[in-house]
């Protein structure tokens, strides 16, 4: 078996809804979701890295469907990339529907962590190969997301963002 592809590193944990995990409509508190997602998401970039990771950002994330009290959530983690020292992980989450038990996407997010050694500092992962087509499209676009992340943390220049601006200008 491949260790370094982003099935290897997949995480999948699957909670229900409480009513303490709820807003006043009900619905999952987005804090609740995004401390879900981190979880997942840093044990994904461990399996991948073998190391101690931490959440470096979160790039994106999209509360595109409120998720009510009762739903059993998935939220499946895998990581999309890996740099030096850091990793793209790409966050699915699924919502299983309490009647008819159909699952269907509900969020999804994309983090960054990074390993670090024992007193912190950022250490090398190893690479990543993406097998499925869907794994090659979030791999490629994983270098323009770190630089745009990067830029809006003014940690990188925007005339250094060059996929970023090969985006915008076209080439
Ligand atoms: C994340 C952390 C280790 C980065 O340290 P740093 O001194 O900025 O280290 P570097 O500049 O060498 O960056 C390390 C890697 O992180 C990446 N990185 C840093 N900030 C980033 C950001 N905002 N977005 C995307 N990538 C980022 C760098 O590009 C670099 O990646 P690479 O080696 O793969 O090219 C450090 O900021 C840290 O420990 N933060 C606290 C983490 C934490 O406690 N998280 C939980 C929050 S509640």
């Amino acid at each position: 078996m491949n260790l370094n592809t982003p099935s290897a590193s997949r995480t999948t944990m699957t909670d229900m809804v409480l009513p303490s995990e709820t807003n006043p409509l009900h619905n999952l508190f987005g804090g609740e979701l995004l401390a879900r997602m981190d979880r997942a998401a840093s044990i994904a970039a461990r399996r991948h890295s073998r190391r101690i990771v931490v959440t470096a950002s979160v790039n994106h994330v999209a509360f595109n469907r409120a998720v009510p009290v009762g739903s059993v959530v998935t939220v499946e983690a895998a990581v999309s990339r890996a740099f030096k020292t850091s990793m793209e992980v790409y966050i699915d989450v699924w919502m299983e529907d309490r009647f008819s038990g159909e699952k269907s996407k509900a969020n999804e997010a994309i983090y960054t962590f990074v390993a670090v050694d024992d007193t912190g500092k950022p250490t090398e992962v190893p690479e990543l190969s993406p097998e499925t087509d869907l794994e090659k499209e979030r791999f490629a676009g994983a270098l323009r997301r770190k630089q745009l992340s990067l830029v809006l943390a003014g940690k990188m220049k925007p005339n250094e963002a060059t996929e970023l601006k090969a985006l915008f200008m076209g080439s």
